[in-house]
C-alpha cells in the first residue's frame, strides 16, 4: 500500500466527515476556531497534497506557490470567490465545492430575514427586554409590512434564488426576477435589473460574487429602488455597497434591510453598520443548521477524496481538471 496523501484541513467541521477523511489520508487539522493567518495557511499547505478549506481562507496564487505538492482543493462552501480558480486550473488542480446541499437552508434564512425586517421582530424583542412594552395592545405600535400581496425582487436566479422565489410565491408574493443569464423560471416574471429595483417592495440578493456583481447594488442602483423598500442580502457582502446602503437607510429611502454577509467578516467592532437604523445583522449563518453543515462537510470530503484518487469530483468548479 502506498503512503497516504497528506491533507491539511483549515478547521474542524461538524458531523463525522473529518473522521472519515482521517481514515483515508494523513490528516492535519488547524486546531483553532478562528481562520489560520495567510502565513499559517501556507505553512499547513507546504507539504500537503490535499486542502480542505472554508470560504474565509484565501486561496490565491501566492498560497498555491507555497504548496508545490497540492493536487486537490475542496472548499466546504458553495461560493468560491475566495479561490483563484484560474491559478488552480493553471496548476491542473481540481477545486471542489458544495452546491445543492445548502440551497433550502439558505433560502429559509433569507425568508426569515424578510419576515424579521418586514415585521420588525428584532426591534420588538429589544423593546420587550428593555421594559418598553407599556401598552397591553398598542394599535399604533411596531407596525410593519405585509409580505402577502407585496412584490419581491429576486436578484440572481440560481438554485438559492429560485428556492426563495418558490417559497415567497407560496406566501402570496408577486415575484420579479433578474439574472445575468436571463434565466426563465416558472412563477417568476423575468425583468431587467432597473425594472426589478423600481417595482419591488422587497429585494433579496442571490447572485454569486464575481467581478461583474461586485458593487452591483451601489449608489445608482439603490437610488432606483422603490422608496420604502426592504433589502435582504444572504449572498456576499461585496455585492451591496455598504456605505450607500447605510445612507439609504439613514435617509429613510429604504425602510429596512437585513444583512447576513459583509464586505469584511467578521464585522469589525467599530463598523459604521452597527449604528445604522432599521438594519438587522446576522453573522453569515445562511447554511448554519446541524444537518446542512454536516452535509456540506460530507460533500467537501467526497470531493477531496475523489480529487486525490484522480477520480472526477462530485462537484468540481473547474471540471476539465476534476472530471
Ligand atoms: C457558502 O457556502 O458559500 C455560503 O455562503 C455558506 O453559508
Amino acid at each position: 500500500m502506498g503512503a497516504r496523501p497528506r491533507v491539511f484541513a483549515t478547521r474542524r467541521l461538524p458531523g463525522a466527515a473529518l473522521e472519515r477523511l482521517a481514515g483515508a489520508v494523513d490528516l492535519a487539522v488547524w486546531p483553532r476556531p478562528e481562520a489560520p493567518s495567510p502565513g499559517a495557511l501556507a505553512d499547513g499547505c507546504r507539504a500537503a497534497e490535499g486542502l480542505l478549506c472554508l470560504l474565509s481562507d484565501r486561496i490565491d496564487a501566492d498560497l498555491l506557490a507555497a504548496a508545490p505538492r497540492l493536487r486537490a482543493i475542496s472548499s466546504c462552501s458553495v461560493g468560491l470567490d475566495h479561490v483563484d480558480l484560474a491559478a488552480a486550473t493553471a496548476r491542473g488542480i481540481p477545486v471542489g465545492f458544495t452546491p445543492g446541499v445548502l440551497t433550502e437552508t439558505t433560502a429559509e434564512l433569507a425568508l426569515g430575514l424578510l419576515f424579521a425586517a418586514a415585521r420588525r421582530i428584532v426591534e420588538a424583542d429589544r423593546e420587550v427586554r428593555a421594559g418598553a412594552w407599556t401598552e397591553a395592545w398598542d394599535p399604533t405600535g411596531l407596525l410593519g409590512r405585509d409580505l402577502h400581496g407585496a412584490t419581491l425582487g429576486v436578484i440572481g436566479l440560481g438554485a438559492i434564488g429560485r428556492a426563495v422565489a418558490t417559497r415567497a410565491g407560496a406566501l402570496g408574493m408577486r415575484i420579479l426576477g433578474w439574472s445575468r443569464s436571463r434565466r426563465a423560471v416558472p412563477g417568476v416574471e423575468s425583468v431587467e435589473l432597473d425594472a426589478l429595483l423600481e417595482r419591488s417592495d422587497f429585494l433579496s440578493v442571490h447572485v454569486a460574487l464575481t467581478p461583474e456583481t461586485r458593487g452591483l447594488l451601489g449608489p445608482r442602483a439603490l437610488g432606483r429602488v422603490r422608496r420604502g423598500a426592504i433589502l435582504v442580502n444572504t449572498a456576499r457582502g461585496e455585492i451591496v455597497d455598504e456605505a450607500a446602503l447605510a445612507d439609504a437607510l439613514r435617509s429613510g429611502w429604504l425602510a429596512g434591510a437585513a444583512l447576513d454577509v459583509f464586505a469584511c467578516e467578521p464585522l469589525p467592532a467599530g463598523s459604521p453598520l452597527l449604528g445604522v437604523p432599521n438594519l438587522i445583522l446576522t453573522p453569515h449563518i445562511g447554511s448554519a443548521t446541524v444537518a446542512t453543515r454536516a452535509r456540506m462537510a460530507d460533500l467537501a470530503v467526497d470531493n477531496l477524496l475523489a480529487g486525490l484518487a484522480g477520480r472526477p469530483m462530485p462537484h468540481c468548479a473547474n471540471p476539465a481538471e476534476g472530471s
